[in-house]
């Protein structure tokens, strides 16, 4: 009888650590989304393909410097193996690096709010602010194939 209720609980807990894992996975890849979302008009403004516009890109870096903070908890090496994740190893395995370059985002793209007031200033700030996703994505996500 004990035996049963050890065993029962052992599995209530295993499923909740799965849920937990994709949650967090989930979580981080809608972080990801909202942000991939607002690059797209921020890259045709840059390619001069879509008239320059300071609300749209100030929307953009309100949602680049808060997402980048409320995904540097997202991470936990239990995530490494869930089964959706685009996550590299790498980020266990250099979470330093990893941190740093989430964290550089954030600052840049704080630092970009206050420093774009035209087109002029949105296309001397804003590379640097972009060049965060690739550098990360680079090391830390799968490539899609
Ligand atoms: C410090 C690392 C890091 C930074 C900075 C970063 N990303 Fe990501 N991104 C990732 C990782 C890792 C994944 C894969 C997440 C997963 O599948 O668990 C990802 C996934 C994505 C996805 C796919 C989400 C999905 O599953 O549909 C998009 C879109 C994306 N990132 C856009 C961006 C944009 C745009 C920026 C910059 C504004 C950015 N990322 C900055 C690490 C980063």
């Amino acid at each position: 009888m004990k035996r049963t209720i050890f065993v029962a609980s052992l599995l209530a807990l295993g499923v909740t650590a799965a849920i937990a894992q994709s949650n967090v996975v989930e979580q981080r890849q809608q972080l990801m989304k909202e942000m991939g979302a607002q690059t797209r008009p921020i890259g045709a403004m840059l390619r001069g393909q879509e008239p320059f516009d300071l609300a749209k890109v100030q929307a953009g870096l309100k949602v680049f410097a808060e997402n980048s903070q409320k995904a540097q908890s997202l991470w936990p090496e239990s995530s490494k193996d869930a089964p959706k994740t685009d996550a590299l190893p790498a980020i266990w395995q250099n979470k330093a690096k990893f941190e740093s370059i989430m964290t550089e985002l954030h600052q840049d793209a704080q630092t970009a709010m206050s420093a774009i007031k035209d087109e002029a200033s949105f296309k001397a700030q804003m590379p640097q602010v972009l060049q965060n996703c690739g550098a990360c994505h680079n090391d830390f996500r799968k490539k899609s194939s």
